[in-house]
């Protein structure tokens, strides 16, 4: 007798009919004391059983509720019911597990409705429901097609530092990692914490970015990738910032920031083609749920195009390409700053833009991605090339319909004496970055690199409007549950 799987023997269809099989999996509902719908996590649909309870004691039938996990071990026949081809009738049944109905009713395994928020409130329990698990099945497949792409492309894949010294984005937004006594802490004679005293020698935090150490393995095996936890203390309650988040960073030698922005657009093309290649069912699922939501929504924000539609738009236009200044020119002259319906008014050359900004961009203006390039210096990372106009540097963000940024990137300042000039300006301590300085002393070469942050692509491809809902135990400001 065969173990399956249930997608694998849903997928088979009439050519498993009058096999003997066992599945295992956790019970969705149990009607007439006859019909059971198991679900065991492998895909979207549950597989029909059926029992004729006269064979089975009352006392295995009674543990069969909604949430318990059983195996049976039965026989595949054809179904009569509507919308499945095939169905097992049950020959022996165990329990592995029972659910009592009274504390399934208080959670969200209760076969109905329950909104997002209350899915976040039982996270633990969430990948038992239909949205959360489709969301992690094209999460999953999504990380998969990461490592296709770069393997394929020569890509060598690293693993830099968690816990670090250095700060790479110069945002300061570090969580501190100590083991000093937090109640006795070593302090200096002006009162400073003596960080000397802790475990490293040295003040660590987690970190923001594995950027500095790609580059530094870029310069000896000429195209790598991370693909790791990143961590950022930034206070943002959005729907798009997450405290820790998994970032892909892939760095290249002898690459100018147009090579590094095809790079950007051929990657995250080839990851939602796999996704629409290989996730068909959790897409159709989400899809019709993309398409309820925008149903309740205000006639302003509802999305032009359902999911599908989204995906391919994407995966068929070429991303335009546009530098800051004429993106400046554009909204400058759009109609919400000239009727005063930017929060932060676009005044001048300079200003940082704000999602508001971006989103008018990609979902007004062009209504297809957009690569902005070539930004002010001064809003961007003291790592990125200084263009000849002494003003912008070759930094690149990847805009998304609905998402915003969601890929940074630069071509890096690889003359020494140039970057030292601009860590000086920023008051970054060389002597800490010593390593970082030592990799344009010794054959440095031009080179770029991006990072993209994993759960903005799920949020992307699943449609889901909150980042807390593609990542399994959201990590955000006073929330750390789980
Ligand atoms: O633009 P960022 O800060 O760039 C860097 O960290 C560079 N070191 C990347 C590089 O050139 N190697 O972050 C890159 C991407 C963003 O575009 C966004 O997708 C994601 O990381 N990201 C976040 N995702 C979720 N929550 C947050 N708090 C994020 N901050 C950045
Ligand atoms: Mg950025």
């Amino acid at each position: 007798m065969k173990v399956y799987r249930i997608k694998e023997l849903l997928s088979k269809g009439r050519e498993a009919l009058h096999e003997e099989v066992i599945v295992k999996g956790w019970v969705r509902s149990f009607r007439s004391n006859q019909f059971i719908s198991l679900n065991d996590g492998s895909g979207q649909n549950n597989l029909q059983i059926v029992i004729d309870y006269n064979n089975f004691d009352n006392e295995t039938l009674k543990q069969i509720t909604t949430a318990s996990a059983i195996r049976i071990d039965g026989i595949v026949s054809e179904s009569k019911g509507a919308g499945q081809e095939i169905e097992v009738i049950a020959a022996k049944i165990k329990i592995y597990g029972y659910a009592n109905p009274d504390d399934v009713q208080e959670t969200i395994l209760q076969p109905k409705r329950h909104s997002l928020e209350k899915l976040r409130e039982q996270a633990h329990l969430r990948f038992r429901t239909n949205t959360f698990a489709a969301v992690m099945r094209v999460r999953n497949a999504l990380s998969f097609a990461v490592h296709q792409y770069f393997n394929k492309n020569g890509f060598f894949y690293i693993n830099t530092p968690i816990i670090t010294g250095s700060d790479a984005e110069g945002a300061g937004e570090m969580f501190t990692v100590t083991n000093l006594d937090l109640n006795d802490l070593p302090r200096d004679n002006d009162g400073i914490v003596d960080f000397s005293q802790d475990f490293f020698g040295k003040k660590t935090n987690l970190t923001v970015s594995g950027q500095l150490e790609a580059e530094a393995a870029a310069m000896g095996l000429g195209k790598v990738y991370t693909f790791g936890p990143t961590f950022r203390a930034e206070n943002s309650n959005t729907t798009r910032h997450l405290a820790e988040f998994w970032m892909i960073e892939p760095e290249v030698a002898f690459y100018d920031l147009e090579k590094d922005i095809d790079l950007a657009e051929d990657f995250l093309k080839y990851c939602i083609q796999y996704a629409v290649d290989n996730c068909k069912e959790d897409l159709d699922f989400l899809n019709k749920r993309f398409e309820e939501e925008q149903k309740q929504k205000p006639k302003e924000e509802k999305s032009e195009h359902n999911l599908h539609e989204k995906l391919e738009f994407v995966l068929k236009n070429k991303f335009i390409r546009l530098s800051y200044t004429e993106a400046i020119d554009i909204l400058k002259n759009s109609k919400p700053n000239q009727k005063g319906k930017f929060k932060y008014p676009i005044e001048e050359w300079g200003a940082d833009l704000q999602s508001e900004h971006e989103r008018y961009l990609v979902e007004k203006h062009f209504k297809t991605p957009v690569v902005l390039f070539d930004y002010p210096a001064k809003i961007k990372a003291f790592y990125m090339r200084l263009n000849d106009d002494g003003k912008t540097v070759r930094a690149m963000d990847v805009l998304f319909p609905g998402i915003g940024e969601i890929i940074g990137g630069s071509q890096r300042e690889e003359r020494p004496e140039i970057l030292k000039q601009k860590m000086r300006e920023l008051n970054i301590n060389e002597e800490e970055l010593w390593w970082y300085l030592d990799t344009r002393k010794f054959g440095t070469v031009p080179h770029a690199g991006f990072g993209l942050g994993l759960e903005r692509l799920v949020q992307f491809v699943t449609g889901m409007g909150n980042i807390r809902d593609v990542i399994p135990f959201p990590r955000t400001p006073n929330n750390a549950e789980f």
